[in-house]
């Protein structure tokens, strides 16, 4: 706002329709570089201040309302980001497989995890894997009440707006019968057609054109704006569920029929198969008639056909059990090696990236790819100047497939992998020994360490990842920024940040508005409070991922006691290191790892530093009423009704900690025929010990 702004009630009707005028297009624009380009330039108190001033000359001069006045446009204001959605029942993802041996080893494996006989009869559904993106919607009384994106699998973003205008997803449910809650999941997309007109409609606007249509079904559905949304073609099929108050049918296809009688589009080439033939068939049908559908595929989904069975089965980490993809074979195309180009990860491997003359495969522009180590480069006596094979699979990183024409003359003189770090350090770099086996291994790896500024920056980044401490808006720009500067350098810093937020005048930096900033700091304080599975991850343990952290955190419960635990543990005598290494999932190069990450003095200072920064909130122990909750079992000797695998997921569902051997804390020991030496030594330590049967009548049943 000018200075020199006059009071509203001594404007002339001329001065007020200038003025009017000014403000239309001057909020437009604001909303614009708000909604479409992510770039405000104004506070959200400096917008506010704008349309206040346009009401007020409006309430003033009605007459002089002007048709394209912001007060006119709905949601034009500044609209929070999307709001996030817990998803009450996880969204998965699903394993691939490629070939024909491995859907039948899919099958295989189901039958052994249910101890069945390969002969017993075992049904699958096949349908086509539609290469969109995955949405959950919620029904309520059969009214849709909210709709959210896939996210990470537990958190989605809120598109509810945007969902309400897909054509083919009911406002209301159809038909009779559904449950009072239902969540209704399936995929997202853009069919070819309608893709290239509005692809073709963008050019003409001068507008950037998608790369393929699943992008531009991501693009559309996250519109601020839902007028946006409406104005694209968005589709939907379903084929999953997520929570619901009452069981829907005993099978996924009764379950997918249904869905359609309730006013879903679900898609008409899912077919029921009695095996892995049949399956298999179903995968040859779809795949030629590939080029004929109107949407983009990239596979077939088979799921076991009875519910009961799925919830026997459940999941492996993200996946279910009972479900796999067999995906098409990975697009492929030749483009020229350009340049080989070193980079330093997280632990400081030196990973050889291959830069490519841009090229697309599968929809979409690859120009790097990665070449994995020296060995891997060596293997496909890859040249800089080379033309190669390249092919992509779904998400997978793009990988070279071999050299084109290998033996002509004219060829670049073999690559040599560095001896030393590219960082400004120049330091060496080792080539490790193998962790298991004790031979020179696969990975090089810069002996900089804690020096080492690359090493630094890729640890920043891993620690506000989404699986870490999703820090919003602190993307890698920002990072190599704030890092070159000396802001932050570790990441206790980053929760230092907001006390220098007045000195730091991020605003003023370039890529950088008033609202970005706030959110950034906004994004930072929410994860001051973090949870004990997100810390884990972010320290950064070499072999530690989310499912690892996630069976500490069950494990552990709290910071404190996985804390003292480790310290104990320094001793590879003492109990803590044994139990450690019981922890079914934890295999013992995983233990060394964790254990020696706490034996670095630096480690347990940056972990000192960044726990004054933020509060590390308990894991709460499974909420169970069963008798096994909180109790460590141990399952030895053979079991006859169900597999040890189902036996430990079940156990683990309990809320039960499954270990792999029997010590003091072993509460329960289930043994089968044959059990040996597991069994007298829980009889030694006074170990309950109970056969299968039980055990099964102390769970109630399978
Ligand atoms: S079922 C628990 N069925 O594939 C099983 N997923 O790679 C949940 N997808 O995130 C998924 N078509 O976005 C299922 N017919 C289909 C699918 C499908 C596409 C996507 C979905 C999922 C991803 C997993």
């Amino acid at each position: 706002m000018s200075k020199a702004q006059k009071e509203v009630c001594s404007l002339t009707p001329e001065e007020a329709e200038i003025e009017l005028e000014h403000l239309a297009r001057t909020i437009a624009d604001h909303d614009r570089l708000y909604h479409e380009k992510d770039a405000p330039e104004i506070s959200d108190a400096q917008y506010d201040a704008l349309r206040q001033r346009n009401t007020a000359i409006e309430t003033a001069f009605a007459h002089l309302v002007r048709d394209d006045s912001p007060s006119k446009r709905v949601g034009a204001g500044p609209a929070e980001k999307f709001g996030k959605v817990e998803h009450v029942v996880a969204m998965l993802s699903l394993d691939n497989v490629f070939s024909d041996e491995e859907v039948h080893e899919f099958a295989a494996r189901i039958h052994r995890f249910l101890r069945w006989s390969d002969a017993q009869p075992l049904a699958f559904t096949a349908e086509p894997k539609i290469d969109g993106l995955s949405c959950s919607i919620r029904y309520e009384k059969g009214k849709l009440v909210q709709a959210a994106t896939r996210g990470d699998g537990r958190t989605g973003e809120d598109v509810t707006q945007n969902v309400r205008t897909i054509k083919d997803v009911p406002k209301s449910l159809a038909g009779t019968g559904w449950p009072e809650i239902l969540e209704v999941r399936g995929e997202v997309y853009i069919p070819n057609a309608e893709f290239a007109l509005m692809n073709a409609a963008q050019e003409q606007a001068g507008k950037p054109i998608y790369a393929n249509p699943r992008n531009a079904a991501a693009g559309s559905l996250r519109q601020l704006d839902a007028s946006i949304s409406a104005s694209r073609p968005l589709h939907f099929f379903a084929y999953a569920w997520g929570e619901i108050s009452s069981p829907i049918a005993d099978t996924q296809m009764q379950s997918i029929e249904k869905f359609g009688r309730w006013g879903f589009s679900v898609n008409p080439h899912t077919q029921l198969c009695q095996n892995a033939e049949a399956m298999i068939d179903v995968y040859r049908v779809i795949e030629n008639a590939r080029a004929d559908l109107d949407y983009d595929i990239d596979g077939v989904v088979y799921k076991v056909d009875r519910l009961d069975l799925q919830e026997r089965l459940g999941f492996v980490s993200r996946s279910p059990r009972w479900a796999m993809a067999h995906k098409f074979p990975p697009e492929q195309a030749s483009t020229t090696l350009e340049r080989i180009e070193i980079q330093i990860g997280r632990t400081g491997a030196l990973t050889p990236v291959a830069k490519l003359k841009p090229v697309t495969v599968g929809g979409v522009v690859v120009s790097n790819a990665s070449l994995h180590n020296a060995d891997e480069i060596v293997r496909l006596d890859a040249r800089e100047g080379d033309q190669v094979l390249l092919q992509r699979a779904g998400d997978v990183i793009p990988q070279i497939v071999k050299v084109l024409d290998p033996n002509r003359a004219q060829r670049a003189k073999a690559y040599v992998f560095p001896t030393h770090c590219p960082c400004p350090l120049k330091t060496e770099a080792v080539r490790e020994l193998d962790e298991k086996t004790g031979e020179p291994g696969v990975i090089t790896r810069c002996s900089g360490e804690f020096a080492c500024p690359f090493q630094r920056v890729r640890h920043l980044e891993h620690f506000v990842s989404r699986q870490a401490f999703d820090i919003e808006g602190f993307g890698k720009k920002q990072i190599a920024a704030f890092f070159e500067e000396g802001i932050v350098k570790e990441p206790a810093d980053i929760f230092a940040l907001g006390g220098r937020k007045d000195a730091l005048k991020l605003h003023r930096r370039e890529g950088w508005g008033a609202t970005s900033v706030r959110n950034l700091f906004d994004a930072i304080e929410e994860r001051r409070t973090i949870s004990l599975e997100r810390l884990l991850i972010a320290l950064g343990i070499r072999h530690i991922g989310q499912t690892t952290a996630r069976l500490l955190s069950a494990s552990y419960l709290s910071w404190q006691q996985f804390h003292d635990a480790m310290v104990a543990a320094q001793d590879r005598q003492n109990e803590a290191f044994t139990q450690l290494n019981e922890l079914d999932g934890i295999g013992s190069v995983m233990a060394e790892a964790i254990v020696q990450f706490f034996a670095e003095p630096h480690n347990e200072g940056l972990v000192e530093r960044l726990l004054g920064q933020i509060e590390v909130i308990d894991a709460t122990p499974p909420k169970s009423d069963s008798p096994v909750a909180g109790k460590t079992v141990v399952f030895t000797g053979k079991l006859e009704q169900m597999s040890r695998d189902e036996a430990k997921a079940k156990a683990a569902a309990l809320g039960a900690k499954v270990a792999g051997s029997v010590s003091a804390k072993t509460n329960i020991l289930v043994a089968g025929p044959g059990a040996g030496s597991k069994l007298k030594k829980a009889q030694e330590l006074g170990v309950k010990t109970m056969s299968e049967e039980a055990w099964l009548a102390l769970i109630g049943g399978l």
